[in-house]
């Protein structure tokens, strides 16, 4: 019923998983998905096969992202950054959920069906009902000639390369730039301005150097894994930019080390989970430096007046925090693309100091084709 990944295909060069390998490989994947896609002189990006002229794409009033899953968070900042850079509604919903539920197909609406595998069947048959009601759909898709690759009018490829493990961490980085590059093409198109195009792409040049960057912190980060390991729960929580990143995460680690994880945004607190808040239930809070920062301040406050204990990305230390694990700055709009980072290190490194088998989850697989 599931397609099994075939470990004995790829090397795993040193790594003692499939898991850390590619976390590891995430700047080269990074750096490939941008190859070639630059166009410094009118500050955009060409993607190849959209199949989407600029009339056609000036005339989109929604975007619709479907995915499961790893790719279904993907999607959600992608909706981000295509609001942010295009000013295009979007937004992104499991693609399983959509299918069932007797959706609006609505001519002005792009759809978008994002999936590393380019097989999970409940993306696959979104796909295929959209297009029986005449809509368009992109894909946005890392294995080449996929069977969502193939039902797509257009799209773009993500470049990660092959991803074994189960849980998915480079294919997610290089998707989340992928959506970058298309929401920064959109933009462009519309209204986005030459100074800001430029700001995007230089910020987008700058990310695998910075991805090494976080990766170097690998000791302190295991030595952090190792703090938490013994938590029965976690709370992982982001505001707006930093809400994906922080579902994501909790994400990584439930799968991998079975600990349950729950996100919500910080501004949802106060509406239940601060009830849960004890020394026992550690929250991971994500802080990027943007214009959200004071209001997320005060939300770790809020926990450590409960007493919990708190784990922080964030671009500088944070006082009410136990603990920060600082990243480099990007561009606003690009950060959630590095703040999910340390927190994969997090999850592997749980795993490991729980002997969990990380790069095949029990009950889970690589890629679900059926219902
Ligand atoms: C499975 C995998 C997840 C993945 C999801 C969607 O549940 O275990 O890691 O995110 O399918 O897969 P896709 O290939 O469509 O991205």
């Amino acid at each position: 019923t599931t397609v099994e990944w075939e470990a004995e295909s790829y090397d795993m060069g040193g790594h003692d998983t499939y898991m850390h390998k590619e976390i590891a490989e995430q700047a080269e994947a990074v750096d490939r998905v941008l190859r070639g896609r630059i166009d410094d002189k009118f500050a955009t990006v060409h993607l190849g096969g959209l199949n989407l002229d600029p009339r056609e794409a000036r005339s989109v009033r929604r975007i619709k992202i479907l995915g499961c899953g790893t790719s279904y968070h993907a999607g959600q900042i992608g909706a981000q950054l295509i609001e942010e850079l295009a000013r295009i509604p979007a937004d992104a919903e499991p693609a399983s959920e959509f299918r069932y539920r007797n959706p609006v197909v609505d001519p002005d609406t792009l759809y978008v069906a994002v999936s590393q595998s380019g097989e999970t069947y409940d993306v696959l048959a979104a796909v295929q009902e959209l297009k029986r009601k005449g809509a368009r759909v992109l894909g946005v898709v890392n294995v080449v000639g996929s069977a969502i690759a193939r039902e797509a009018d257009g799209g773009t490829y993500v470049h990660a390369g092959p991803e074994v493990c189960v849980v998915s961490t480079k294919c997610f980085t290089n998707t989340v730039v992928a959506f970058a590059l298309l929401a920064l093409h959109l933009g462009r198109i519309r209204d986005l301005s030459v100074a800001d195009g430029r700001r995007i792409i230089e910020g987008l040049r700058r990310l695998p150097g910075q991805i090494d960057e976080i990766l170097k912190a690998e000791p302190e980060i295991k030595r952090l894994a190792l703090h938490f390991a013994d938590a029965k729960s976690m709370l992982f929580i982001g505001r707006v930019r930093g809400y994906p990143v922080a579902r994501e995460a909790s994400l990584k680690l439930k799968e991998v080390s079975y600990i349950h994880a729950e996100a919500y945004p910080a501004s949802e607190l106060k509406h239940g989970p601060l009830a849960l808040v004890e020394p026992a239930m550690p929250t991971v809070a994500i802080v990027p430096d943007d214009e959200l920062l004071e209001k997320n301040r005060a939300a770790l406050e809020e926990i450590k007046a409960r007493s919990g204990r708190i784990l922080a990305v964030a671009h500088q230390e944070q006082e009410k925090a136990d603990h920060t694990i600082i990243v480099p700055k990007n561009e606003d709009e690009l950060d959630p693309i590095l703040m999910g980072i340390p927190l994969q290190l997090f999850a592997y490194h749980t795993a490991l100091a729980l002997g969990r088998d990380i790069d095949k989850p029990r009950n889970l697989a690589k890629s679900v084709t059926v219902e």
